[in-house]
């Protein structure tokens, strides 16, 4: 009777697109447990879906100039995209802005409403006089009262991770208007937390007599707990998400994480509308014997492993986690992911950069995964894992096989006499033990979330047939024993039907490729995995096709380089935070950040290297030069404001920076045709040039 399962990955923000940070963390390691315990005849079910409520989205819609609709229809469909590419096999990718989930998650909000799980609580909250609005989470700013970082969220410390309420920061300042907030009461329903500590912190402690939980996650609930749970509020003053379902609360909404992990539920449900059998969502919620299974990123723990359960709990008919298997953080080159700065590499782009290579990209985060503890993604790491691992090994093995088939028994299983099949069975018996073992050994793994071990156990056989293709050298027998160099070859296509089953979960693009080589049919595949397949004598092989192709330099080069230019940014910025705060007496007095722009808006802007070779005052305008630019390529005219610290013969010569695709305007009659591009700190400015000598007209990024 096979284990019934529900698992579930952390329902990403639709504010934006996936980067691999999030799809090392949470979606390659669910969806190879998901696929392997299909493999191993599960009853399961993998649900996920776009976070689409709470103020990550309107924030985003305020940053892009659009509404929330606008942002969470636009990412819903970049994330579903970029998951199906990769591989991620999820029953059903919904989302919370479906009215099945406003439903579902108001129904639940006042289950626990009459089972008393609220309490109702005037507070003051932060509000921003100018934009008449309450400061929800993200939409306050300011420093962290753990670790004194200055620009963290009202919901979270991007640098240490602590969990914060806007309350709790020092020096807040509202994201919208810039300008420091007030208190004012406001009234929202808080779930009573410390009336289900004692329950929550027996229930863990239980849980891992069941499953024990990895030691970050279980350490992270202690300490939670060492705290005291306060109660929190479930509810927030926002124009965007699932209304409160209470009389006397207009312009209120749940809270986003309330609602977020109750869109698993909905997606169950919706995954049964589409069935067909719209109750037999019940069965994977309220049937006891399911097992349910959370993956996410460590940011996300108290919420799944303490406030989600709580509210379960509180709901009653619903069963509970029974593992939380939260990874740590995936960093780039040493440096943390921030998709603020622009500090990521995103899927659709590696998608697009690197088609056809997905299994490239599983493999190196599987192999890296940040499972116990923070990893580190580098694309050098990347082209290393592709050449020396996959090409080499896998990729090796196979087209070694494949080919000596084909060139020298017509592409089939050649029939060999028993006698040479002894002797060379002989030389396989490692290789043999390896085999009868690998199923075995991958779920002893993969049952304790241990993804890297998995991988490399599958790839381990892979490395023991290369060893036995090296000892028998079947390219050599073929002249001197066909017989012995056919049993090398059968053997070695046996193996390669295991790899090709054994490797699915990691690279289920890669093993559909063996599978299509090796014509292997879903009996074949059951044999497998009980132990007893064969190659029968006559069976055809399609032609070799190479699995993997080698990364060079040259290809890797300009994506080193992109990463480098992005982290010197990061770090620049990062240094001028740190002597800002460290130096105060030397500080300028900053004009506050911009909002953050995509990448995307920045590539927009084509700056360039320029000359100025004239300039002359424009009369009746005393801030502004009429000057005279040279691109190179060609001259333009150029109107600008700098009249006031520069005088026009002193800057025959100056070698400036040119925002050359600005639309052209005119200011005083004159067409001006680019922008020039200055520093200034309020008294000063002074003109932004390239160090050393290069060509007019060259890019700047
Ligand atoms: O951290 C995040 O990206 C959240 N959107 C995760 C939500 S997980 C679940 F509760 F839905
Ligand atoms: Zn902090």
């Amino acid at each position: 009777m096979p284990q019934r399962y529900l698992v579930t990955a952390a329902l990403p923000y639709a504010n934006g697109p996936f980067h691999i940070g999030h799809i090392a963390g949470a979606y390659i390691p669910a969806d190879i447990y998901v696929r392997w315990l299909r493999l191993c005849g599960e009853d399961v079910v993998f649900v996920c879906g776009s976070d689409e409520n709470g103020a990550a989205i309107t924030i985003q819609a305020k940053r892009e100039n659009t509404s929330p609709k606008a942002i969470v229809d636009k990412y819903h469909e970049q994330l579903k995209t970029g998951a199906e590419q990769l591989g991620i096999s999820f029953d059903i990718y919904h989302r919370t802005s479906d009215p099945l989930h406003h439903q579902t998650a108001q129904e639940f909000f006042k289950v626990l409403y009459n089972n008393g799980a609220f309490i109702e609580k005037e507070s003051e909250q932060l509000y921003d006089e100018k934009f008449q609005q309450f400061l929800a989470d993200r939409y306050v700013k300011g420093t962290c009262p753990n670790c004194g970082y200055e620009a963290a969220y009202g919901d979270q410390c991007e640098k240490c991770g602590s969990t914060l309420s806007p309350n709790d920061l020092i020096n807040p300042v509202s994201t919208l208007s810039n300008e420091t907030p007030i208190l004012r009461t406001t009234k929202h329903w808080y779930l009573r937390l410390g009336n289900y500590e004692q329950w929550v912190g027996q229930w863990i402690e239980d849980q891992q007599t069941v499953e024990r939980w990895k030691a970050h996650v279980y350490g992270s609930c202690q300490s939670w707990l060492k705290q005291g749970l306060d109660d929190r509020a479930m509810t927030r003053d926002l124009d965007w998400g699932v209304p409160v379902p209470l009389p006397n609360a207009e312009g209120k909404v749940l809270y986003v994480w309330l609602d977020a992990p109750i869109g698993y539920i909905s997606a169950t449900k919706a995954l049964f509308e589409e069935r067909g059998t719209p109750d037999l969502w019940r069965k994977y919620w309220q049937d006891q014997d399911t097992k349910l299974v959370h993956f996410i990123g460590k940011d996300n723990i108290v919420f799944h492993c303490i406030i989600f359960p709580i509210m379960l709990h509180a709901h009653g008919n619903y069963v509970l986690p029974t593992n939380v298997p939260a990874n740590q953080f995936l960093n780039l080159d040493g440096e943390k992911l921030s998709t603020s700065r622009n500090y990521a590499v995103w899927l659709l782009d590696y998608l697009r950069d690197f088609p056809e290579q997905q299994d490239v990209l599983r493999y190196t985060l599987t192999s890296n995964m940040p499972e116990k503890k923070d990893s580190d993604f580098s694309w050098e790491d990347l082209q290393t894992k592709n050449n020396s691992e996959l090409v080499s090994i896998l990729g090796n093995l196979v087209n070694r096989i494949m080919v000596l088939l084909h060139k020298n028994f017509g592409g089939t299983i050649p029939e060999v006499f028993p006698e040479p099949r002894t002797i060379i069975e002989e030389a396989a018996f490692e290789l043999r033990q390896y085999q009868r073992n690998l199923h075995y050994n991958v779920d002893q793994f993969l049952q304790q979330y241990e993804f890297r071990a998995g991988l490399q156990e599958v790839m381990n056989l892979a490395r023991a047939a290369n060893k036995f293709l090296t000892d028998t050298e079947p390219w050599k027998l073929i002249k001197t024993n066909p017989d012995q160099a056919g049993a090398v070859l059968t053997i070695g296509v046996e193996v390669m039907a295991y790899l090709a089953v054994y490797i699915e979960p990691f690279l289920p693009f890669t093993a559909e490729k063996m599978r299509k080589m090796l014509h292997l049919s879903d009996d074949d595949v059951a044999a497998v995995k009980t132990n007893k397949f064969v190659a029968e004598v006559g069976r055809e092989l399609a032609p070799a096709e190479l699995l993997f192709h080698k990364i060079e330099d040259s290809t890797i080069a300009p994506f080193v380089a992109d990463l480098r230019h992005k982290r010197a940014i990061l770090q620049t910025a990062q240094q001028t935070v740190t002597d800002n705060t460290s130096n105060s007496e030397t500080s300028i007095n900053a004009a506050p950040l911009k909002e953050a722009i995509s990448y995307d808006d920045f590539a927009k802007l084509d700056i360039r290297t320029a000359t100025i070779i004239a300039a002359e005052r424009v009369p009746k305008a005393d801030k502004l030069l009429q000057l005279t630019v040279d691109l190179g390529f060609e001259q333009r005219t150029v109107v600008s404001g700098i009249a006031a610290h520069y005088a026009p013969e002193q800057i025959i010569g100056q070698k400036v920076l040119l925002l050359a695709n600005l639309a052209p305007r005119k200011l005083r009659g004159i067409e001006s045709n680019g922008m020039i591009l200055m520093a200034g700190d309020g008294e000063q400015l002074l003109f932004v040039a390239s160090q050393g000598d290069i060509a007019d007209g060259s890019t700047v990024s």
